[in-house]
């Protein structure tokens, strides 16, 4: 069963821009950043993006801020305050991540390590993609850096190896329901562990 995931709305500072419908289950749901990892002209990672969304959107207890770092390579005050209020926001975070040379982009570690309470105690799960390798090595390294910023990484990962040729024109995964099935169970991992930790920060805040 997937645990119910109201909150308190007084708490958000999303901006309503970034947040994708939720669909028409008119119940209070958990705040998802889904955050795209990846900042390279070119890039596959806006394809993997869009369909970790979609999917999220349609599992009925998110909402969801997409979070595209290649919107905040700016250091100015301002944008690295927003972004802060929307990721404080969140009760978990969903990378999308490619592997560069056996880690993740530095791109990505920039944006992470501007923020430490922002992440601490609120679950992580991770969509990687890449060559050969899936972007699992990129994944491992991330899980570590987590841990230290009081993160807590969720076993599953969804991975897609030869990313590019692994999405039809579509915008879909070949192995679609395989693909749906292994997100809907991170989904709900996040889930869970979304409404076990609000509840904790709330009863002992930090
Ligand atoms: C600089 C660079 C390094 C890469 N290193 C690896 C690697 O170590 N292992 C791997 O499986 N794929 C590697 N790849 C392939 C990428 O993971 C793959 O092209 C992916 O689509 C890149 O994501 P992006 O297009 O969103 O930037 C590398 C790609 C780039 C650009």
């Amino acid at each position: 069963m997937i645990p119910d995931l109201s909150v308190d709305p007084s708490g958000s500072s999303v901006d309503d821009r970034h947040r994708v419908p939720t669909g028409d289950t008119g119940t209070a749901v958990s705040r998802l950043a889904v955050v795209l990892g990846s900042a390279r002209p070119g890039r596959f990672g806006p394809v993997v993006a869009s369909w970790v969304t979609e999917q999220a959107r349609r599992h009925r207890q998110v909402d969801i801020d997409l979070v595209d770092i290649d919107d905040h390579q700016a250091v100015d005050r301002e944008a690295v305050a927003a972004l802060g209020g929307r990721l404080a926001a969140a009760d978990a975070f969903l990378f999308v991540v490619p592997e560069y040379n056996h880690s993740f982009p530095g791109e990505l570690k920039t944006v992470i390590d501007r923020f430490t309470t922002e992440w601490a105690r609120k679950p992580v799960g991770f969509v990687s993609y890449g060559g050969l390798a899936g972007g699992l090595r990129a994944v491992e390294q991330l899980r570590l850096v987590f841990i230290e910023l009081l993160a807590v990484p969720v076993r599953d990962t969804v991975s897609f190896h030869g990313a590019r040729s692994a999405f039809g024109p579509d915008g879909n995964p070949h192995q679609h329901e395989a693909a749906r099935a292994a997100l809907d169970q991170l989904l709900t991992q996040l889930a869970w562990w979304a409404t076990a930790l609000r509840t904790a920060r709330r009863a002992q805040p930090a």
